[in-house]
């Protein structure tokens, strides 16, 4: 039989590794860490095996922990110690962020990010001010422009803890050039913007909500946040946050969406990062808890997918355990 054509020969063991297009490094994630303020203690998150919110005391001794294992890069996320409806615990100068992210980057070399955003802060669970009568009416949720003002000053005040990076999620119209407009007013020039650029109204967050305590105590998030139907409106969104200043354009989740992952990356020349969220951390434990998938195996392979589609960087809460084995 005569075969032109035999892709396998560059599959052997020596020439694999020459041929392959696509390689993960610790260096390419950031692991998401949690700190809470309502606990003395570390607490474990159930439905996100291996991670835990940790107090504020204890912060510097969790972005150690990450170090260890060759990430270089956290996000931090808070849980405060009270909520109201304006979430103002969240530009608080003692704020159980702002107080963390003081800590780590006076103790350690971590590149620290943080999320700017209003759910885990609003005693209602929406990611900013709710509009006049929003509790009654379905058609209302976030006031995006009075919640512009608040984001302004989260993002500073994260700034003036020493964060390396912001990271606004809250997907309000114009909240990249309200954070740049600010941080530039406040010296804070050089602290890049990370678009949480396409965030779909996703049913993956789950366990992250579960872990802050930020579900929304009416209605939900689709008034802001993408429909998972579009695709295209996504590098519409994305273009908007380049347009405004961003730095670094984030698609979130990553696995159900690495079609736009693809196509963000096709279509502009920004570093491109994907958010592995929750919900594909914890089905894919859930599997290899029953004994169904390999953990180690099939997290790797997530990652690999995830750059392959086209993403610079990956948030993941597998960072630890991947960059570990690399
Ligand atoms: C908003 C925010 C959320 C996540 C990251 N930032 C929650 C949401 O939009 O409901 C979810 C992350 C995850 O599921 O891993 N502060």
């Amino acid at each position: 039989m005569e075969l032109t054509n035999r892709p396998r020969r560059l599959r052997t063991d020596g020439v694999r590794s020459l041929v392959s297009e696509t390689e993960l490094r610790a260096s390419d994630l950031i692991a998401p860490v949690f700190v809470d303020a309502t606990t003395d203690e570390r607490v474990e998150i159930e439905s996100m095996p291996g991670h835990e919110r940790v107090p504020v005391a204890e912060s510097v001794a969790r972005a150690r922990e990450v170090a260890e294992t060759g990430v270089e890069a956290v996000m931090v996320f808070g849980v405060p110690a009270s909520k109201d409806a304006e979430g103002s615990r969240v530009w608080a100068d003692d704020g159980v962020v702002q107080r963390a992210v003081e800590r780590i980057t006076d103790a350690t070399d971590l590149y620290v990010v943080t999320d700017v955003c209003m759910c885990e802060y609003t005693d209602h669970g929406h990611c900013g001010v709710l509009e006049e009568g929003a509790r009654e009416d379905p058609e209302l949720t976030v006031d995006n422009d009075a919640t512009l003002e608040s984001l302004r000053r989260v993002a500073v005040s994260h700034a003036e803890a020493g964060a390396d990076m912001v990271a606004p999620s809250g997907m309000m119209d114009g909240v990249v050039g309200a954070v740049r407009e600010a941080l530039d007013a406040a010296g804070y020039e050089h602290v890049p913007v990370m678009s949480y650029a396409a965030k779909y109204e996703s049913a993956f967050y789950g366990p992250f909500r579960d872990a802050t305590d930020g579900a929304p105590a009416f209605g939900d998030r689709r008034h802001y946040q993408m429909d998972p139907a579009n695709a295209r409106e996504a590098v519409r969104e994305v273009r908007l946050d380049v347009e405004q200043g961003a730095d670094v354009l984030m698609i979130k989740p990553a696995l159900p969406y690495l079609d736009v992952v693809a196509a963000v990356r096709r279509e502009f020349d920004h570093p491109v990062a994907a958010y592995n969220v929750s919900g594909e951390y914890a089905m894919l434990h859930a599997a290899a808890e029953k004994g169904w998938l390999d953990l180690e195996a099939v997290a790797r392979e997530s990652l690999l997918s995830i750059k392959r589609a086209g993403a610079d960087l990956i948030l993941t809460y597998f960072a630890e355990d991947v960059a570990a084995g690399l």
